[in-house]
Parts: structure tokens; sequence; C-alpha cells
């Protein structure tokens, strides 16, 4: 990994041995791109990759030449106004009503490792020599702004973060409309771009179309990152598929409104931008101030769309998620929600936890209802003291019983949401986000606490720290069930207004940060309504998140499996539930939904009492099986094989990094009559290992990629005696073990 600077101080070359970016100062001084993919060699000079062409009905840079205009040259944090007319990635309203910035090249630094962002999440080094930061500052002589751009470079893998830091030198306050944290011109548009949608249950799903001239568009404008989209977009060749060919990644490290956008000129080019969403948006930058963005990620790879998930999983997983539980195979855990909703009392948890303690579950998770007058959905929220008519003993009275039981316990909030029937809301009905005059919209009956006052998140704080540190709890899941509506601070002024968004969310930021370095042994896990905010920014908090409120079998097989595109299995909270199924009236066997779920962190939510004896053997079976292969699923190295979206086998596989241990998963949407014969081509093995499958035959690792692991079930033709009959929901696991 190197950063190397030639000795005119005017291109910039970041690489290590799989990816290059170049950039160079263009003869303007503003900063422009030269490339972005596989490593190539290093040289002096690379301004063969600046093209400019003289083309008609250009507006030109310099008087004496018809070639230079930005319109037609790729640029690294482009400006509107000076020639360019493409959507550009920054836009300061200064005190004339003048938006047009000029932003030229003025220094530079180096820094091994890689600098904190004050306040926000970001990816992270444990050692400097595991990644080198370039700093280039650019000045705006005329408002005396400064932009210093971030680039930092991994020692492995094809990974660039960039973010943009906006420093306000001159003497006159300006406001930023337009902020964002990477613009990245490409040279062309022969891409298909892959974004990950949904709404709430249904989060995530691949959605492709490939790159036209225009723009095309995802972000959210709901205060959170939303089910609707997530901050993350793949832009790939068109020949490219999941184990050969070029693509991009690019992933925002942040919670709040984003938006991620490709524009193809008239030329072919490609710009895409990534950071907040100037809708809404206006920081203003006071003279002497300092302004940062969000981190963004990129990742390159010619290898195919396993391997850049794979890219982002590692990062994610090491250098992005922190703390106690960053590397620590997950506790399996029973959540009470879907079995029983708000209607609850102690003995009624205490009977499920006892049952679930027989099964070998190792946590157990007191979710919505605990507290205040919250039998409902209308009241409760903001009053984080126990219901000692549910609890008479309170939480740590029942903490310690669940202990003495010899499981954790873990606790459900959801911090930044009151109800209007709550003391908190009687005693500061101004402390939610509302703007005066206007009708305040609810979701859910809820509303949305202003975070970002400084004295709200400080009273949560106190609230939350009291119980965690009163009773024993091992876990908290911090949901957050709303959008935000009528966004507006009565804190601030009205020409900061369009900073509350970026602040409520720091605000969020803030509260994790003091919550989790109080309690470092606590494992977090985030939840919005399911994945509403299922993102990098909240990983950093906490190093898993609950993926989705569907928990039929058949749906999470799509939802983990778009989901893994980015996010780590280690990220992805997963439940065994009951059936019929609570979101889609679906019955499919309890061997599936454990077969799914085991992809993620692993835990039941339902009543175990109301199973039968045989399926709590089956239970007990399952949770065995979860203990032996955690590691390896939870830290392993995952590949899509067959995509549920296309096909109605679906199939995915983990492998251990020394290749000696592989568990795959198949899953049959439909049962069929007298069905085709079947393979699954495995991936990551070792050819020359040989490997037992589920204790019957051994086949070499070359077999299994490459002639295939037969995998025809017993719908193809009769079923013989004895034979497990095949049936619709169907699925099967197969453990691969060196020999
Ligand atoms: C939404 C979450 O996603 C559910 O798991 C549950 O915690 C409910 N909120 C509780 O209100």
């Amino acid at each position: 990994m190197n950063i190397s600077v030639n000795p005119k101080q005017d291109t910039f070359h970041l690489y290590n041995h799989e990816v290059s970016y170049i950039m160079t100062v263009l003869p303007n001084g503003q900063l422009g791109q030269l490339y972005f993919g596989r490593r190539v060699h290093e040289r002096e000079d690379y301004s063969y990759l600046l093209e400019s062409k003289p083309r008609p009905m250009s507006s030109c840079v310099f008087d004496t030449d018809k070639c230079f205009s930005m319109e037609h040259i790729r640029q690294e944090y482009a400006v509107f106004g000076t020639t360019d007319f493409r959507m550009p990635a920054v836009e300061i309203l200064q005190d004339n009503g003048s938006r047009i910035s000029e932003l030229l090249f003025h220094d530079y630094r180096i820094e091994n490792g890689k600098p904190k962002l004050p306040g926000l999440p970001a990816t992270y080094t444990e050692d400097e020599s595991e990644a080198q930061t370039l700093i280039i500052g650019l000045e705006d002589p005329l408002t005396r702004i400064r932009l210093e751009l971030f680039y930092t470079i991994f020692e492995k893998g094809g990974i660039i973060a960039r973010s943009a830091r906006f420093i306000n030198n001159g003497k006159e306050d300006v406001h930023l409309n337009t902020a964002m944290s990477l613009c990245m011109d490409l040279p062309d548009s022969d891409y298909d771009w892959i974004q990950f949608s949904g709404a709430w249950a249904r989060e995530r799903y691949p959605k492709t179309r490939h790159l036209e001239q225009g723009i095309q568009s995802v972000g959210s404008m709901r205060g959170h990152s939303s089910h609707n989209h997530n901050p993350f977009v793949i832009l790939k060749r068109p020949s490219a598929d999941e184990f050969q060919g070029e693509a991009i990644g690019f992933s925002l490290i942040y919670s709040g409104n984003f938006l991620a956008q490709a524009e193809v000129d008239a030329y072919d080019t490609t710009r895409f931008l990534m950071g907040i969403h100037p809708a809404g948006f206006d920081w203003k930058l006071s003279a002497g101030t300092s302004f940062q963005t969000p981190e963004a990620v990129m990742v390159y790879t010619d290898q195919g769309l396993n391997c850049l998930s794979q890219t982002f999983h590692r990062l994610y997983q090491k250098r992005l998620a922190r703390g106690y539980w960053r590397d620590r195979e997950r506790p399996i855990l029973i959540n009470n929600w879907e079995a029983t909703y708000f209607d609850f009392n102690e003995e009624k948890i205490l009977s499920i936890a006892r049952r679930a303690k027989e099964c070998g579950v190792e946590l157990f998770v007191l979710d919505d209802g605990w507290f205040g007058q919250r039998n409902g959905e209308h009241a409760g929220l903001g009053d984080w003291f126990v219901n000692r008519e549910k609890l008479p003993d309170g939480i740590a009275g029942l903490s310690e019983k669940i202990e003495e039981m010899g499981m954790m316990f873990g606790l459900w909030f959801e911090p930044e949401m009151v109800n209007m029937d709550s003391d908190l809301y009687r005693e500061h009905p101004d402390w939610i986000i509302q703007t005066p005059g206007r009708r305040s919209s609810h979701g859910r009956f809820q509303y949305v606490l202003d975070f970002s006052r400084k004295e709200v998140v400080d009273r949560i704080y106190k609230m939350m720290e009291k119980i965690l540190s009163d009773a024993k709890i091992s876990y908290v899941k911090w949901d957050m069930n709303r959008s935000i509506t009528e966004c507006y601070s009565s804190a601030l002024p009205a020409d900061r207004q369009g900073e509350v968004y970026h602040r409520y969310i720091l605000g969020v930021y803030d509260l994790y940060e003091r919550l989790t370095s109080r309690f470092p042994h606590v494992l977090f896990e985030s939840c919005a309504s399911g994945g509403g905010r299922f993102d990098p920014g909240l990983l950093y908090y906490a190093p898993q998140g609950w993926t989705s409120d569907d928990t039929d079998a058949v749906e999470r097989l799509k939802i983990q499996y778009g989901t893994s595109y980015c996010y780590p299995v280690s990220s992805m909270g997963s439940h065994v539930s009951v059936t019929p199924n609570h979101q889609l009236n679906r019955n499919t066997p309890l061997y599936t939904r454990a077969n799914v779920a085991y992809f993620g962190t692993f835990g039941y939510e339902l009543d175990l009492n109301r199973l039968t004896g045989e399926e709590l053997e089956e239970v007990k079976e399952q949770v065995r099986f979860m203990k032996k292969y955690r590691r390896l699923i939870q830290y392993g190295t995952f590949y899509r094989l067959q995509s549920p979206f296309e096909n109605n086998v679906a199939g995915w596989m983990v492998v251990s990094s020394d290749r000696r241990e592989a568990l795959v998963g198949r899953y049959k949407i439909l049962n069929g009559t007298n069905q085709p014969f079947e393979r699954m081509y495995l991936k990551g093995l070792d050819e020359g290992t040989k490997y037992l499958v589920n204790g019957n035959e051994t086949h070499y690792g070359d077999e299994l990629m490459h002639c295939g692991l037969v995998t025809t079930d017993a719908s193809a033709g009769e079923t013989a005696p004895g034979e497990k009959m095949s049936c619709d929901f169907d699925s099967e696991l197969y453990v691969i073990e060196a020999v």
C-alpha cells in the first residue's frame, strides 16, 4: 500500500496490490479524477488520461483555449457554475446570494492510519500500518472556504474510504446546501446499477437496471436511512455476475437522509454522488467553524459480486463494528415480542424463559411493553421506568431471576420516541420535533424527540443509564418506529432549521457512544421497525441489527440474501418464529425456519411452551447445532450461490478461513413433481482437499466446486421407502468437513 505524489505535486496515486486510485490537479487548479480500478503501474505522468477535446456549444475556462471545459472533465469534488452543468458535489450559498465556488488545490498531507471523524461513525485502523490517508486541501480564494478531502487506502482489499471537511476561514457566514461525501466521475457508462430497495417487511431487494443518459438515484428523506432504500449501490459491468467481472460498491456510513445518484452525461461519462440528501439540508457554516461529512466507502473488484460483498463484510465486521462483541460468537436469544406482544406479566415471561433455558438458549430479551403505562401503542414511550403492575420486582428482580436460571437478560428501548400519553411528554411538550403553527403527524401514535438538543439526549441517557446500571442487563435492543415529519427544532434559530435532520442523527450517535462506552460489555442490537435503519452508521455502535420484522422463512431468504450484498452474516438478526407466520399466515417446516435463521445471529421469537414435545426436541437439536457451527457461520466467508429472486431453489454457503469446514444451505420454495436433476456448484473450497459431506460421502474440493454437489431431491421421481418426502418450503443443510 502506498500513496505516491509526483515531484510537481500535482498527481496523486493511491494503490495497494489490488487497486489504483489516481487524481490530478487540473490546469485551472481544481482537482480532476483520472482512474479508479485494478492496480496499474506507477508513473510520473498520467496526463494522457485527461481528455479535453473541443466540443461545440461548450463553455470554456480559459479565454485562449477552446478545449478546457469542466463540462467534459472528470472531477474529484465537482462545483457548480464554473463550466460544469452536471449535479455538483457541493453548493455553498454566500452572503451576496451567489452559489458559485471555486475550490483550488492548495496543499496536501499524508497520515499513517486513519484519522477519526468527529461525532460520526467511520471505519478505523487498529494499527497505523493497516492504512494510509491522503488529505488534500482546496481553497476558494474569494470566500476563503477550505475543503479537505480525505482518502484512505487500506492495505488489503480494493477499498477507498472518503469524506470531506469544510472549514470557513473567511469573515462571512455561508450556507452549505449540498456537501456530498463522495463524488466519483467514471469514464464511461456501461454499468448496471443495483439498488437495495423495498418497504417495511421486504427490505433490501436487489433491483437492477442499466445506466442511461440522465439521472437515476435512490435516497431517503425520512430522517432515517429507511426500509425503502439502503445507502448502498453497486455499479457492475453488464457481463459481471456473482463469480466474475468488474463492479464498484458505494456505501455510506450514515443513518439519516441520504442520496446516492448516478448521472450519465451526453458523452457517456458517469458521475456518482453519495452523501447527505441535499433536499432539506442547509448547514450554516459560520466564520471560523467547520463541517464534517459522513464517510463513504468505495470497493472495486474485478472478481464478481461475491468478492465485492466479502470485502465489505470483512471491513464492516472488523474495522467498522467495534467493542467486546465484535469478534465474539453471538448468544442464541429468545425474544418475547411475537410470543406475547404487550400482553405479559412476570410469570408468563419466566415460563417462556424457563423453557428456553431447557432448550439451551443463552439470552432472554424482554421486548416492548415493560415500562410506564405501555400496554399498547398509545402510551408510555419516554417513561423509561418499570411498570410494577406487570413486573412487581422490577427489571432488576426479573433480570436476577433470569440470570439465576443461567441465562443472560436483555431489554428493549425506543429511546428517540415519546407518546403524548407519557410523563415525559406532559413535562416537556416542547421536546418533540414539530413545526410551530402546523399539525404534528404521528407514526404509530408516537412523536420524535428532538435529539438535536443536548438536554433531551442527556435526559434519555440518564433514564437508560439508571436502568442499565441497576439491573443485570447484557443486551439492549434499540428500536425506532417512525419517520420524521414536520422537521423543526424549537431550540434552533430560523437560519439553522436546515440542520435539524443531521443534528438529530448526531444526537442518536452521541447517545449510542455514551451508552456503549459506559456499558462496554452490553451487546447492542439496532432495530427500526425491523430493517428501517439497517446501515453501516449503526453497525459502528451495534454489531448486529434486526434485519426485518418479517420472520417468515421464505421471505427472510430474500431479505437476508439482499442484505448480504453489503452486510456480514454476523450483523443480521434472524429468528425462528411460529407458524402460521404472523406476517404472512404461511406454514413452513420448523427445520426450514432454522435453516434460514442460522445464517444470521440466530434466536427464537415464539412461546416455546406452545410447541409439541417433538418440536421441542427439534429446537434443542437446532440450538446444539448453532452452538457448534456459529463461529463458522458468523465469521466465515459467505458466498451467494443461487438467488431466491431468480430461482425456485436458492443457495448460499460459508467457508472457514482455513477452508477445512463449510456449511451449505439449499432452499426449495415450491415443490414440484418429477423434477429435473439438480446440482449446486460450491465455492471457496480447497481443490485438493477431501471433504466429508454430511458425514456420508467424501468428495474432493474440485469435485464439489466443478462437478457440483448433487442435490436432487425426492420430488424427482418416486420416493424410495424411508426417504424423506420433499415438500413446499423444503430445505437442506450440508455440513462439509475436511477429512
Ligand atoms: C418493532 C420491532 O421491529 C419489533 O421487533 C418489536 O420490537 C416492536 N417494534 C415493538 O414495538
